[in-house]
């Protein structure tokens, strides 16, 4: 069975936006791939989070997952931190990674932009640590959006950097992997750009049925289309990709026609979309608060996912031990 991994830092709840973009494809793939999800608390070091907040959005993240749908019998499911094999995986992959490239990614120019006091070394060597966690398992496919990219490209880089000098065929090179032809662009609710927890235009999985229709309400849109069959303007037309990702096929033609005939409310529109929104998330929203409450639940299933995850890593170290010449 083919190998597929993913990892999310733990910064906050998830969105609509996660779930659509990242989430769902995991959700549905566990059945037909072997599946490593992990939390990637390490790589939220390199913003110098307080030990509290870490540990509590590692247990929400976690609760979310399976709330949306993660079967951790099904699937391996597990905190970052927790498999420690890694770390060595990571040391050899900083031996063979070279400053210039490291500095020339453009996450790592960002990241120093926006936090000039705070350039530490693990915010450079981030690509190491995530090739560490992708061939750690040896995974051939990585679900992961756009901005991943060029982190891709140099989990590859190194993958194949180590085969070449070590002259082996060891390490298979991942490969982004995208579920649907196209990626999902979820839209925010200020008119233009994406959804994000950055951007503060998001619905969270865990909001409740008020605060949907709050934020629904507060959608921007314009005066409203003045000739059938206009094109529609941005903000409209992020009503009507929410409205398509939740509602029924039926419900999204009707709203299109009233649309194109120039007869829509969007007051009308916004409401159904808040009922579906709402439809959709209700029964995730429950799940994430049995979940939550059952800590000894969560406990188990990092343990068992640790468990899991250990037994493939720690072959893993033992393989690249020998190639590199230590006893083991
Ligand atoms: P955020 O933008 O809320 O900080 P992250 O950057 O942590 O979210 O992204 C976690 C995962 O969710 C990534 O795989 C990313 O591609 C996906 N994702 C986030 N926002 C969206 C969105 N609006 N549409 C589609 N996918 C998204
Ligand atoms: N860098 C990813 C992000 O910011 C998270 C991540 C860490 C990851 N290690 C990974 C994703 C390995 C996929 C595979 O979203």
């Amino acid at each position: 069975m083919e190998i597929v991994l993913s990892g999310i830092r733990p910064t906050g709840n998830l969105h609509l936006g996660n779930y659509f973009g990242a989430v769902r494809s995991f959700v549905n793939m566990q059945h037909s791939y072997r599946c490593y999800f992990f939390i990637a608390d390490w790589h939220s070091l390199t913003t110098h989070p307080r030990p509290e907040n870490i540990k509590q959005s590692v247990k929400t993240i976690l609760a979310e997952y399976l709330a949306c749908g993660i079967d951790p019998e099904v699937a391996t499911i597990y905190v970052q931190s927790d498999l420690t094999e890694t770390l060595e995986l990571y040391l050899y992959m900083n031996m063979n990674a070279y400053l210039g490239e490291l500095q020339r990614v453009t996450s790592f120019k960002e990241k120093a932009r926006k936090q000039p006091d705070n350039i530490n070394a693990g915010l450079l060597t981030y690509p190491c640590l995530m090739a560490a966690d992708i061939l750690i398992h040896k995974a051939q496919h990585v679900p992961v959006g756009k901005d991943q990219e060029q982190n891709m490209e140099m989990a590859r880089k190194f993958a194949r950097r180590f085969n070449i000098m070590y002259e082996t065929n060891y390490f298979p090179e991942p490969a982004s992997f995208h579920f649907s032809e196209k990626a999902v662009k979820v839209p925010g609710l200020d008119g233009s750009g994406k959804m994000g927890k950055s951007e503060g235009n998001a619905i969270y999985l865990a909001d409740d049925e008020k605060t949907i229709k709050k934020k629904i309400m507060k959608a921007v849109t314009d005066a409203g289309p003045k000739e059938p069959n206009s094109p529609k303007p941005e903000a409209v037309a992020n009503l009507f990709a929410l409205l398509d990702l939740v509602a029924e096929r039926d419900t999204y033609q009707y709203f299109n026609e009233q649309y194109n005939r120039c007869t829509i409310s969007y007051g009308d529109l916004k409401k159904q979309l808040a009922y579906d929104i709402n439809l959709f998330c209700a029964p995730i929203r429950e799940r994430i608060i049995q979940i939550s409450s059952n800590e000894a639940e969560l406990e188990r299933v990092a343990r068992i996912g640790l468990e899991k995850a250990r037994a493939g890593a720690s072959q893993t170290i033992k393989e690249v031990r020998e190639i590199l010449g230590f006893r083991f």
